[in-house]
């Protein structure tokens, strides 16, 4: 089984990522911030007295991966961390009680067979990395922190992808969304 990667990502006056913007897609928006961090450990917002918010999350086993699909992400799917990556997005997602109330096999349908989530990603890889992390088994405000990293020259390719799935099925179920685009500090200008 894979280690379990706790995360935390803070939002704050100054951080690793400037955001460039952030927007609620739908529901509530967060307390607007100037630069966002990660940390590799669950912080209590006490520990972080300057931050406007920290949402948790951790990697989990996946849900509806079946193994042709992971052979075919294994092949293409960049790690983290690339230098050239300069951009990222934090885009926080809750889904509603309708989704939750589904069996697994009515979920694998919606999410895969019928909205082609893997199927439609895998075509942006690997120009985009990405991480998955589930908040809501900690009890967290978020089911998933989804987290993603790519190169300026493929911004638009990224912004495509987003607005690609919201147009799905799958998407029908999300009842909160908050879109975060970030720079790498040291790049941003001010
Ligand atoms: C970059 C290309 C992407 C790839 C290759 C990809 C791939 C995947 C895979 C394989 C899963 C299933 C994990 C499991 O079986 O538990 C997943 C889940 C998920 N992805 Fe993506 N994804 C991509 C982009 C995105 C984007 C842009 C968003 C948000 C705007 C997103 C949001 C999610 C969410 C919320 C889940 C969890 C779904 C659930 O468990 O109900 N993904 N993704």
């Amino acid at each position: 089984m894979a280690a379990i990667i706790p995360v935390s990502f803070v939002g704050a006056e100054t951080g690793t990522y400037r955001v460039l913007r952030m927007n609620a897609v739908v529901g509530e928006a967060l307390a607007p911030v100037k630069a966002v961090t990660s940390h590799a450990v669950h912080l209590p917002p006490s520990a972080l007295p300057g931050a406007a918010w920290v949402l948790r999350g951790t990697n989990s086993a996946v849900r509806y991966v079946e193994r042709t699909e992971t052979e075919a992400l294994r092949a293409v799917q960049p790690t983290l961390g690339r230098p050239q990556c300069t951009h990222a997005a934090l885009i926080p997602i809750r889904k509603s009680d309708a989704w939750w109330n589904l069996s697994q096999d009515e979920r694998r349908e919606i999410f895969e067979t019928r909205s082609q989530h893997i199927a439609s990603c895998l075509k942006y890889l690997p120009a985009i990395a990405r991480r998955l992390h589930h908040g809501r088994e900690l009890g967290e405000p978020f089911d998933f922190l989804t987290w993603f990293e790519y190169s300026a020259e493929h911004a638009q390719l990224f912004e495509e992808l987003v607005q690609l799935l919201r147009t799905t099925e799958e998407w029908k179920y999300v009842d909160w969304e908050v879109d975060i685009r970030l720079i790498k500090n040291e790049l941003a200008s001010s």
